[in-house]
C-alpha cells in the first residue's frame, strides 16, 4: 500500500467547520490517514513527500452533469437554443459515433478534467458503444457515475438514435451488471433516461422500478429550455416535474441537470423530495436557456451541484470557470450577497458528492474519507496578493484550472507537473483530431438521411 504525505499545505477541509489546516495530509492507500499541523513529528520512511511549500489542497471537485460522448464536438454547434442545437448538431453527432471516436472523446475530456482537479463526474453516456465509454473512464481512473443515455419516444427521437424500449432497457441492465462497483469502487452505474422528451412512458416506468431494485441514480435533463417544457405539457398535459411526479419519479434517488424553468409548486416538490439538482451556468448561458433559481433552491435546502455539461454547450470542461460562473451569473438578478464564493465552492465538491450518493466518502478532505483531491499553486501573478484574502474568494474569483499542479483520485495521481498519468496527451489529442473527421462526415450523411 502505498502512501504519499503532502507537507506543508493548506488544506481546505470543507469539514463541518469548514477549517482550513496549514499542515500535513497522509495519504494511505485510497483514503487519507492523517491531517495535522505542521510542526508535528511525522516519520517519513517508506512514504513518497510531496513539499507542498504552502501550495492549497482542495477536495477534488466533482463535475454533477457532462457528457464526455460530446467532447469532440467541441466548437461544432455554435449560437443556437437547445432544441435546433441537439437536431442540427448534437443527436447527429452522436448517432455517428463509432467505439473509437467515443473513446476518444471521453479520454480528451477526462484529461482536460484531471489537468483541472476535476476528480469526479456524473456522465450522461449515449446511445450506443456505452461500454466502450466506460472502457475509457476505468483505463482512466476517474470516479462516475454513468449509464447508457436512453432514447425510445417515436416521434421525439431522430430514427438513427431511435432504440426499441426492451432493447434499451436490456442494454442498460448488462451495462450495469458489467460496470456496477468496478475499479475498486470508482465506477457507479445509473439509468439514463435523456429527457422526458426523448422517452416513453413505458421505459420511464421501467427504469424507475429497476433503480429501486438495483439502489442506482436516475440522471437526467429536465427544465431546461422553455420549448422543451412547452413540448412536454403540450404531449404529457403537465409540466416536466409534475409529469415526473405523476410517474412516482420524484425522489432523492434523482439527478435533474438545469431545472431552470420551474413554477413555485414544481420547486416545492423538489424541496419535499429532496431531489438532487445540477446546476450549469456556463451551458445555460450559452445556449441561451436561462438562469436557474439557486439562491431559491439553497434556501429551500434543495441539494445543488455544479457541471459543464457537455464541451459543445460550454466550451470547456474547467470547474474553475463553473464556479466563478456559478457565483456571478447570480449576482445581477439578486444581489452581490446571494451567492458567496464558499457557497460556489460548496457546490463543487460538497454538492456533487452529494449529487452522486458518496457524501460519506468523498466532497471534503477527512480522516477516512478517499483521498480524492488537488493541489493548486496560487502563488502567482493573477492571484497576488494572495496572503490576508479570503481563501475561498483566491479559488473561486482568481484561480484557474491551469494553477492544479496535482490531481489524485482514490490515492493514486492522475495528474501532476503538467503530465498526466494514466492518459497518453499527445496520443489521445492526434487520435482525438482524426475521429472528429470521420464522425463529422458520417454526421453529415445521417442528418440528411434524417
Ligand atoms: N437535453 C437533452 N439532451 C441534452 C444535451 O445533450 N445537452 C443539454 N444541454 N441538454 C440536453
Ligand atoms: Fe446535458
Amino acid at each position: 500500500m502505498q502512501s504519499i504525505l503532502f507537507k506543508d499545505a493548506v488544506i481546505v477541509t470543507m469539514n463541518p467547520n469548514r477549517e482550513i489546516i496549514r499542515g500535513n495530509l497522509l495519504v494511505a492507500g485510497d483514503r487519507i490517514k492523517s491531517i495535522s499541523k505542521t510542526n508535528e513529528e511525522i516519520n517519513c520512511s517508506q512514504i513518497k513527500v510531496i513539499n507542498a511549500n504552502g501550495r492549497v489542497l482542495i477536495p477534488g471537485l466533482v463535475q454533477a452533469h457532462i457528457h464526455l460522448c460530446q467532447t469532440l464536438f467541441r466548437g461544432l454547434a455554435e449560437d443556437l437554443a437547445l432544441l435546433d442545437w441537439l437536431k442540427l448538431y448534437i443527436w447527429p453527432l452522436e448517432g455517428a459515433h463509432d467505439p473509437d471516436s467515443l473513446y476518444y472523446s471521453a479520454l480528451v475530456g477526462i484529461g482536460e478534467l484531471f489537468r483541472g482537479g476535476t476528480t469526479a463526474v456524473i456522465d450522461m453516456g449515449t446511445v450506443r458503444h456505452t461500454d466502450t465509454l466506460f472502457a475509457a473512464i476505468h483505463e482512466s481512473g476517474i470516479r462516475a457515475v454513468c449509464g447508457k443515455c436512453m432514447m425510445d419516444q417515436i416521434g421525439n427521437c431522430p430514427k438513427y438514435l431511435l432504440e426499441n424500449t426492451v432493447d434499451s432497457i436490456q442494454e442498460s441492465v448488462d451495462l450495469l451488471e458489467k460496470w456496477h462497483g468496478r475499479s475498486n469502487g470508482l465506477l457507479h452505474y445509473a439509468f439514463t433516461p435523456r429527457f422526458a422528451i426523448s422517452c416513453s412512458e413505458e421505459m420511464l416506468l421501467q427504469v424507475k422500478d429497476l433503480a429501486g431494485k438495483y439502489k442506482v441514480r436516475i440522471h437526467t435533463h429536465a427544465s431546461e429550455n422553455k420549448m422543451e417544457v412547452a413540448l412536454i405539457q403540450q404531449q404529457r398535459k403537465m409540466r416536466n416535474i409534475m409529469y415526473f411526479k405523476h410517474l412516482d419519479m420524484i425522489n432523492s434517488n434523482l439527478i435533474l441537470a438545469h431545472c431552470i424553468w420551474l413554477d413555485s409548486k414544481e420547486m416545492e416538490i423538489l424541496q419535499e423530495n429532496r431531489v438532487n439538482i445540477v446546476h450549469c451556468p456556463s451551458s445555460n448561458l450559452k445556449l441561451g436557456s436561462g438562469i436557474a433559481s439557486i439562491p431559491e433552491m439553497l434556501a429551500r435546502k434543495i441539494y445543488v451541484s455544479l457541471g459543464s455539461d457537455g464541451a459543445p454547450c460550454n466550451n470547456t470542461l474547467d470547474m474553475f470557470t463553473e464556479m466563478r460562473t456559478a457565483a456571478l451569473i447570480q449576482k445581477p438578478l439578486h444581489g452581490p450577497a446571494a451567492m458567496p464564493a464558499l457557497t460556489a465552492f460548496e457546490l463543487a465538491t460538497l454538492g456533487g458528492a452529494k449529487a452522486m450518493g458518496l457524501e460519506k466518502e468523498i466532497g471534503s478532505l477527512e480522516v477516512g474519507k478517499k483521498a480524492d483531491l488537488a493541489l493548486i499553486d496560487l502563488k502567482n501573478l493573477h492571484c497576488t496578493p494572495n496572503e490576508g484574502t479570503e481563501i475561498y474568494s483566491q479559488l473561486i474569483y482568481q484561480a484557474k484550472s491551469s494553477d492544479v499542479t496535482l490531481t489524485m483520485v482514490d490515492g493514486k495521481i492522475v495528474y501532476e507537473n503538467g503530465l498526466l498519468t494514466t492518459i497518453d496527451e499527445e496520443d489521445v489529442i492526434r487520435k482525438a483530431n482524426t475521429a472528429i473527421k470521420r464522425v463529422y462526415r458520417k454526421a453529415e450523411i445521417i442528418k440528411n438521411q434524417g
